[in-house]
């Protein structure tokens, strides 16, 4: 019997994002073979800084219905600094695809690879091994500019709102421990760390007693606490102490790129956006116009975002040869930083996105 197609929405978007999604899906469709699973088919969409210049427009006619259909999105990186509003703001159309289709799951996994530049001197950095779950469709984000909900009183004052919902929160948690759970089963400590700053905001408090009736239905898991300053600081002073950590939109999205700095820098840092209807799979880097066209863009980060897409699709389609391509990829990488097969220019290493990609497919 043949097997399904699977259907992705791909939005290459700007600068890097358009090497790195190439590179990515080499890597994921080279692994996929290997392992006889599901064919890939692509719906490209339009979209970012580049096509905003070209038409006036964030992303192409219909782009977010066409999304909204595949099984699955994937996108490189949008946005370039010199392309903006006329309020200041940048073209982001992925704002709007979290808030379309309610993606509150963002999983940003940080993992010390072998032979990646330790940022701190303690050798226990080796087992830097997290994940930090940031609720991505609320919290401060709630207004972010593309949505048009900021308050503007006047000239002298702009007003933001942070959103806390009990309806986000509750999947938000159960999310957290569901994956605390499943990484205990391979042999993680099962500990979730609410990130919060319940000690000054009401919708803060909401948050965190939410999680503890969450809580309440896992008794397997091993609470834990941590206001998000101290957060920051024992992300310096102990990563390796944590397992998943749950938040703020916009805790996280500046602790997760804290913590990619911490285990090399953005080229390892993945990301997956999980809703209830579906998936939006991205490097949590943006198209990095310093080094753009120059063949210098670790793809890693794009890749293992693309390994995150081909779980959750195993998961979504019951496809277990999709879980197969996933563990496939994950090990690729594992085995060729420890062989030290993969150098990247993005650690003073010898190899740009292609190299690293050629690397990849050949050990596939
Ligand atoms: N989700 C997204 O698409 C997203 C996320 C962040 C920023 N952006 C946008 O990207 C543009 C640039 O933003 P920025 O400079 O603040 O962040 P950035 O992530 O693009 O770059 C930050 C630094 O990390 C480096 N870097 C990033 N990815 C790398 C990779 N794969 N390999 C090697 N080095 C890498 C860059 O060279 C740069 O020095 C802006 O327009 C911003 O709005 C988009």
């Amino acid at each position: 019997m043949s097997q399904p197609t699977i259907q992705i929405a791909l939005i290459k978007g700007d600068g890097i994002g358009v090497d790195v999604t190439e590179a990515s899906f080499a890597v994921l469709e080279a692994a996929l073979k290997k392992t006889a699973g599901p064919r890939l088919s692509y719906n490209e969409i339009r979209a970012g800084a580049g096509y905003f210049s070209e038409t006036g427009d964030d992303i192409e006619p219909r782009g977010e219905e066409a999304a909204g259909r595949a099984d699955a999105i994937f996108l490189g990186a949008i946005g370039l600094p010199a392309v903006r509003h006329a309020d200041g703001t940048e073209i982001s159309p992925h704002l709007r695809l979290r808030d379309r289709f309610q993606l509150y799951a963002g999983v940003r996994p940080v993992r010390a690879y072998p032979n990646t530049p330790r940022r701190l001197s303690d050798p226990r950095a080796a087992n830097i091994d997290l994940v930090i779950l940031r609720e991505s469709t609320e919290g401060l984000f709630y207004s972010a500019s593309v949505h048009g909900r900021s308050e503007v009183i006047d000239n002298r004052e702009v007003r933001d709102v942070l959103r806390i919902t009990r309806h986000t929160s509750e999947k938000l948690h159960r999310f957290g421990f569901e994956l605390a759970r499943k990484r205990k089963q391979n042999g993680s400590r099962g500990i979730l760390t609410c990130v919060d700053k319940a000690n000054v905001f009401t919708s803060m408090a909401f948050f965190r007693q939410i999680y503890d009736e969450t809580a309440a239905d896992f008794p397997d898991i091993q609470t834990d606490y941590n206001y998000v300053d101290a957060q920051a600081l024992d992300l310096i002073r102990r990563p390796w102490d944590f397992d998943v950590l749950v938040t703020e939109n916009m805790f996280g999205d500046i602790l997760s790129d804290l913590a990619g700095g911490l285990v090399g820098g953005m080229g390892m840092a993945a990301c997956a956006e999980i809703g209830d209807e579906t998936g939006l799979f991205q490097p949590a880097h943006g198209s990095a116009p310093d080094i753009m066209g120059q063949d210098r863009a670790n793809p890693l980060a794009a890749i293992l975002s693309g390994a995150l897409m081909l779980e959750y699709l195993a998961q979504k389609t019951g496809e277990a040869a999709l879980l197969d391509s996933a563990k496939l990829i994950d090990d690729v990488i594992y085995q060729g930083f420890a062989e030290n097969r993969i150098r990247p220019a993005e650690f003073g290493g010898d190899m740009g996105t292609l190299a690293i990609t050629r690397e990849l497919l050949s050990s596939i």
